[in-house]
């Protein structure tokens, strides 16, 4: 039943995806290359099952869910950057900035940014307060108090030896916050309760470290083929990630920690939330 429908939501999402009014020119060719054929779609794909969670619509959610993933593509160009983690693989090809270089890649990661807000401010089924709610929430989580500001933690901890706290303060910003914005999301234009977001938000907030922590484990013991990106990349830009602090073992608990804490965070929602529970599990138990 898990595979069905996480299927059926990526399906939704590719699909929505190719349907955008993409061009010829070179911009809209780069935006595509990094975007179409690759990812695993989780950002959207939380959204969409928050919403199923409340018991909401998840047809009307799908352009805010696959906004949050063009906004992921983004920042995941930028962190293959040479001034960032130099990396020249991703989701399984070379690179944005590899095929279209530096210049085109930077701009390439700005106007998918745009035009995620593009797509979140777009007329459609929601009540406009609600739609102006979601903007002010994705762009806190994406910003400086969020993705960008974990990145920039990221890389000022390079080549240095950060504590426990630290590590996960870098986690929640640069990975966590994106995640956390997208269970909200759903459950938001889905019109769930105070109390059901809650939830969710216990829930991304367990999930988004246990995603990052996931993360570093598979930097180590991961296949870069299956990865579709580098296995190493943090040991050679001397990344402080949980691996490097508490070694492979103490990583994988702190991850088996964090999946609990999620799923537990699920009780309010009963069956309804079967899926997002499995997602955590799938989450764990991930090989790329
Ligand atoms: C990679 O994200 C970067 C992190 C925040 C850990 P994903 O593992 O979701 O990458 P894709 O979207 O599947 O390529
Ligand atoms: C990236 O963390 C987080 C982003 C916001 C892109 P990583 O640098 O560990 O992600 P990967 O391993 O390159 O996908
Ligand atoms: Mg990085
Ligand atoms: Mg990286
Ligand atoms: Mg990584």
């Amino acid at each position: 039943m898990f595979k069905v429908t996480f299927q059926r939501y990526i399906t939704m999402i590719e699909q929505f995806l190719v349907q955008l009014p993409w061009n010829e020119e070179i911009l809209n060719q780069s935006m595509v290359y990094s975007l179409i054929g690759g990812g695993k779609r989780i950002r959207p794909v939380l959204a969409l099952a928050s919403a199923a969670a409340v018991g909401g619509d998840v047809e009307a959610v799908l352009p805010s869910a696959v906004a949050l993933e063009l906004l992921h593509t983004y920042s995941l160009i930028h962190d293959d950057l040479p001034a960032m983690d130099n990396d020249d693989y991703r989701r399984g090809r070379l690179s944005n900035h590899k095929v279209y270089g530096e210049a085109n890649a930077i701009l390439t990661g700005d106007a998918l940014l745009t035009y995620a807000f593009e797509l979140l401010a777009a007329p459609g089924a929601n009540k406009p307060e609600t739609q102006l709610r979601i903007i002010r929430e994705v762009a806190v989580a994406a910003g400086k108090d969020g993705m960008v500001g974990g990145q920039i933690a990221d890389v000022a901890g390079e080549g240095r030896t950060l504590n426990l706290e630290e590590i996960e303060a870098i986690h929640k910003g640069k990975t966590g916050a994106l995640l956390m914005a997208s269970a909200r999301l759903g459950g938001i234009l889905a019109g769930g309760t105070e109390q059901q977001v809650q939830a969710l938000t216990d829930y991304s907030q367990a999930l988004g470290l246990a995603f990052q922590i996931k993360d570093d484990i598979l930097d180590v013991v991961g296949n870069s083929e299956i990865l579709g990106k580098p296995a190493g990349s943090d040991l050679r830009q001397g990344k402080a990630t949980y691996v490097s602090l508490l070694g492979l073992e103490g990583a994988e608990h702190q991850l088996h920690a964090e999946i609990l804490k999620a799923q537990a965070a699920l009780k309010l929602f009963g069956e309804a939330a079967i899926f997002l529970g499995e997602l955590a599990f799938y989450i764990e138990q991930r090989q790329h």
